[in-house]
């Protein structure tokens, strides 16, 4: 065995040694929503459907809950409820992916899994690591019971990409169509344009360029984890764009995540048009989808966000920093794309709560409101977190009076109608839904205390509320 594959293994052990366990000493970490065992994740990854089991892999820094080296973490489940942790099955252990497995997706074929990901090397030198220093690889590997993996392959060097490029380039997303592969890589073109370019092959390894998905005028310097997909046979291109300026209550966090529609020919005349942002919270970035055996369009999110600086996560002290977001199902109405998380989560409600203002409860929760008279309203999380909907200026916010926010302020959305809101809380995450899935913030917060408090300015006969159970996490590291 690879001598550094064999100290991270070690490592892995040692740090990874009482996870699960300690569940109830931290108030914080949650029940229904991915976490790293311990450490840091980001990006969701190879997301997909294999011999009917679901399986999430993950940008997982076990040793570090600030980030550090990635390495892919995995789960698996039959029904996206009872979830089982396979460990890590690839760590940074080759000179092409030395500082790290990055982001990247999964292709299912004649009962194989391939992954495909970027693996990242930094040189030793005094570099910008963006025009020089900086060696992005695609590489592809392969398994035969989506659990171990074979030889990494290296499919694409820098040699291999386009000129005019700088060295952020990564990401690849790959699916079939009409028996051609395709691969999508985010890109930043040079000196600052985020791009995607897109590959075919005829044999998963051998690449060709086919052409590069961007937007005529600037849109942000860097374009990461694109996707390339159809809903409701519309193309739909997300990408989550770095360096866009905020407009109004577009754009507000540091960086985005949206999706266009893709009209005319990918691989030839083709326009993006109506970039959309897929959530207005604090916390959704590198959102990756897959199809499942029921048809299904599924999108899972990192509910984080890099480089912010303005807020934070106060479980770093706790050893570990961030979650993915719920599955949600996507569907397309009225030029839009409507997310709702998938229908198996109704399976952790446990009793119905009646409702009462000043109420406490544990904070995991479903709760809906039928916004029957179509009026303001507005829910309050311990005196401090306000949901509302302004009816007479048309616009929806979730906002923090105090500390709960860890340094969180205001997101908001302009929004003619608020017909109804469904709020997810899970100890630490809330995932708000309005409209039926129309326009969805996912937001961390912090409560001090095991239990919150509730104040309700709403109809509250049109409310109902679920105290909700956990998944069930099993451990199988293989
Ligand atoms: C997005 C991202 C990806 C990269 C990964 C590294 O959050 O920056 O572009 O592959 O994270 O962890």
């Amino acid at each position: 065995m690879n001598v550094l594959l064999h100290y991270f293994m070690k490592q892995l052990e040692q740090a990874e040694k009482n996870i699960f366990l300690d569940i109830d000493k931290d108030k914080w970490r949650a029940g229904y929503h991915l976490m790293p065992p311990t450490g840091w994740l980001n990006d969701p990854n190879g997301l997909c459907m294999y011999q009917g089991e679901y399986h999430v892999f993950f940008q997982y820094s076990p040793f570090d809950a600030e980030g550090g080296l990635k390495f892919w973490g995995h789960y698996k489940s039959k029904d996206m409820i009872h979830w089982e942790y396979m460990g890590v099955p690839l760590f940074s252990d080759q000179p092409f992916d030395i500082h790290g497995v990055y982001s990247g997706s999964a292709l299912i074929e004649n009962e194989k899994m391939y992954l495909y990901y970027t693996g990242n090397v930094k040189l030793e030198g005094d570099f910008d690591y963006t025009n020089t220093g900086r060696e992005p690889y695609t590489i592809l590997v392969e398994s035969n019971n989506g659990i171990h993996f074979g030889t990494k392959k290296c499919i694409l060097t820098p040699k291999d990409y386009p000129k005019g490029l700088t060295l952020h380039i990564r990401d690849p997303k790959v699916w079939k169509e009409n028996d051609i592969y395709y691969m999508v890589l985010g890109a930043r073109a040079k000196p600052d344009k985020g791009e995607v370019l897109l590959y075919c092959s005829y044999d998963k390894i051998n690449w060709e360029l086919k052409n590069i998905l961007t937007t005529e005028q600037n849109f942000g310097y860097m374009w990461e984890c694109p996707d390339l997909f159809e809903l409701e046979g519309k193309k739909i291109l997300s990408v989550s764009p770095q360096g866009l300026q905020q407009q109004q209550r577009n754009y507000q966090n540091i960086h985005q995540s949206g999706y266009f529609l893709l009209k005319g020919d990918m691989t030839n005349q083709y326009t993006l048009e109506n970039f959309t942002e897929w959530d207005k919270g604090f916390d959704f970035y590198a959102p990756q989808t897959f199809l499942d055996n029921k048809g299904r369009r599924i999108l899972i999110a990192w509910a984080g966000i890099p480089d912010e600086k303005g807020y934070d996560n106060p479980t770093v002290k706790n050893g570990w920093q961030h979650m993915l977001t719920m599955p949600r199902e996507l569907k397309y109405k009225n030029g839009k794309i409507y997310q709702m998380p998938i229908k198996e989560i109704e399976q952790l409600r446990t009793q119905q709560i009646a409702i009462e203002n000043n109420m406490k409860v544990v904070p995991s929760f479903e709760l809906e409101y039928d916004n029957k008279s179509g009026q303001s309203f507005d829910i309050e999380i311990d005196n401090d977190v306000v949901i509302a909907f302004h009816k007479q200026q048309k616009y929806f916010e979730i906002s923090f009076k105090g500390a709960l926010g860890s340094g969180r302020k205001s997101r908001s959305v302009t929004l003619e109608q608020c017909q109804n809101i469904k709020i997810f809380a899970d100890k630490s995450i809330l995932e708000i839904y309005l409209n039926a899935g129309e326009e969805v913030f996912t937001t961390r917060f912090y409560p001090q205390n095991d239990k919150v408090m509730l104040y309700y300015h709403c109809d509250t006969k049109y409310c109902k509320m679920w105290q909700m159970n956990r998944y069930t996490i099993g451990r199988n590291v293989v």
